[in-house]
């Protein structure tokens, strides 16, 4: 999918020019730019795999909203028949709040508070599409929760189906279906988990899934788990009645360094595992996150100077860990590009960095622009930022939280605003000391 692009060497995302973003008084930097068309046609893309002979199986693609919260980003996919897949009460009224019918989201996490659980069963005519247990220990918990209101709790069983990490080829902090991790009900625990469900009117059981990892850049660890959760569903629907069976997210992106695989590809490939395990009539879910949103996001950030110590240059930048934390805390890497490079400008490698007051405020080396003055560029680009940036920023050294900009139709249609600088100070003297 065509994300930034250079025009007359200006950077642009979804045809709008990122320089007068950045120069806008109204924006600013550092400022996250999105283009809703680029991730509408992701979400088009993915449901097309869907298709089975001119129309489209029984599926749902339930949006990770921790990729990006932002409200128009989940309203758009909400409105491109989308569902959700939440992680906190916050998450889950976001997401119903964006239009996401209560049927088509679905709840993950290993420790839901009672008041989750009392929200998720709650909401709507019959509460949420399907709480997806993680443990055995949670269903009596459910269960009592349902009881108190008289309410059925629809719930999923997601599996831990013990993925070798290995197998998954993404970095370990992100590898969530092997046997070490905390996520999911590991199989020897899974005949326990029906049996309690059986005997429990307050507990119905509509599908069986798993999430094995995320920025997976091959389809093979993702299809071993799928068939481990189709060789379950196929045990239990003798049992109960099944209406779904998911396959997580976890499809990954390029961020440079290539990803041979499109997130259609491990549907179609998963599709067809499903058929031949004769489990075709069941709805396919599956809840990606990076993939719809990741590579149609930049975040724009000005550079404040550079520092040269030769053979040592750096390019301290107004963007820091705390605005894009993956580099950080997974030793990720984000392309940058200046925001402005004329054709044929040479470049000089740099060590970007931000002002945070960490060594691992570091976004790596990249090649940029010496200007014909010798001068720095003004602005720089951090690509492939749309998920997992704005989600996980911080106010870290009392820093405001960077500015949204929403692209639509090749113009900006809305943007919400960086934090005040004063908003952050007032925070911290919110406990008046008696
Ligand atoms: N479903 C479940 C249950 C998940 O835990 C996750 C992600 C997803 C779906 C969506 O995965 P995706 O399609 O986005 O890969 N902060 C990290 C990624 C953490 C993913 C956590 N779980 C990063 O920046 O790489």
């Amino acid at each position: 999918m065509p994300t930034a692009r250079r025009t007359d060497g200006v950077l642009e995302l979804g045809s709008v020019s990122l320089a007068d973003v950045a120069r806008d008084p109204r924006f600013g930097t550092p400022t996250y730019v999105y283009d809703l068309d680029g991730i509408a046609a992701e979400a088009a893309e993915l449901k097309s795999a869907f298709e089975d002979g001119g129309s489209p199986a029984p599926h749902l693609v339930a949006y990770a909203v921790k990729a990006n919260s932002a409200g128009p980003i989940v309203k758009a996919l909400a409105a491109r028949g989308c569902g959700a897949d939440v992680v906190s009460g916050a998450e889950l009224l976001l997401a119903i709040a964006c239009g996401v019918p209560a049927a088509q989201i679905v709840f993950s996490g290993v420790a839901k508070t009672d008041g989750e659980l009392d929200l998720a069963i709650g909401v709507g005519d019959s509460g949420l599409g399907a709480i997806q247990v993680e443990s055995v220990e949670e269903l009596p918990r459910i269960s009592a929760r349902a009881a108190a209101v008289g309410r059925v709790a629809r719930v999923s069983l997601r599996i831990n189906p013990a993925v070798d990490v290995g197998e998954l080829d993404t970095h370990s902090y992100i590898a969530t279906g092997h046997d070490e991790a905390k996520f999911g009900i590991p199989l020897a625990s899974v005949t326990d988990a029906l049996a309690r469900i059986e005997g429990d009117r307050h507990l119905r059981l509509v599908g069986v899934g798993a999430h094995v990892g995320s920025q997976l850049t091959s389809t093979d660890g993702y299809t071993s788990s799928a068939s481990a959760v189709f060789a379950f569903a196929r045990d239990v629907r003798a049992r109960f009645e099944l209406s779904f069976v998911d396959a997580g997210g976890g499809f990954g992106i390029d961020y440079g360094e290539g990803c041979p695989v499109r997130p259609a590809d491990f549907i179609r490939r998963t599709r067809a595992l499903q058929k031949e395990m004769g489990l075709d009539d069941l709805a396919l879910y599956c809840e990606p996150g990076r993939s719809l949103v990741g590579a149609h996001g930049v975040l724009v950030a000005s550079v404040i100077q550079r520092k040269i110590a030769e053979p040592r240059r750096w390019m301290m930048i107004d963007a820091g860990m705390n605005d894009l934390m993956r580099p950080a805390l997974y030793q990720a890497r984000h392309r940058i590009v200046a925001v402005e490079q004329p054709e044929g400008t040479p470049t000089k490698a740099y060590r970007v960095v931000g002002p945070v007051c960490e060594s691992s405020d570091d976004f790596g080396v990249h090649e940029l622009p010496e200007l014909p003055d010798g001068g720095a560029p003004r602005e720089v680009a951090i690509l492939d930022a749309g998920a997992y940036g704005y989600s996980m920023a911080s106010r870290y050294n009392g820093r405001a939280l960077p500015a949204e900009v929403f692209l639509r139709g090749g113009k900006v249609v809305t943007s919400t605003p960086r934090s005040a600088a004063d908003e952050w100070v007032q925070d911290r003297l919110r406990a008046p000391l008696p």
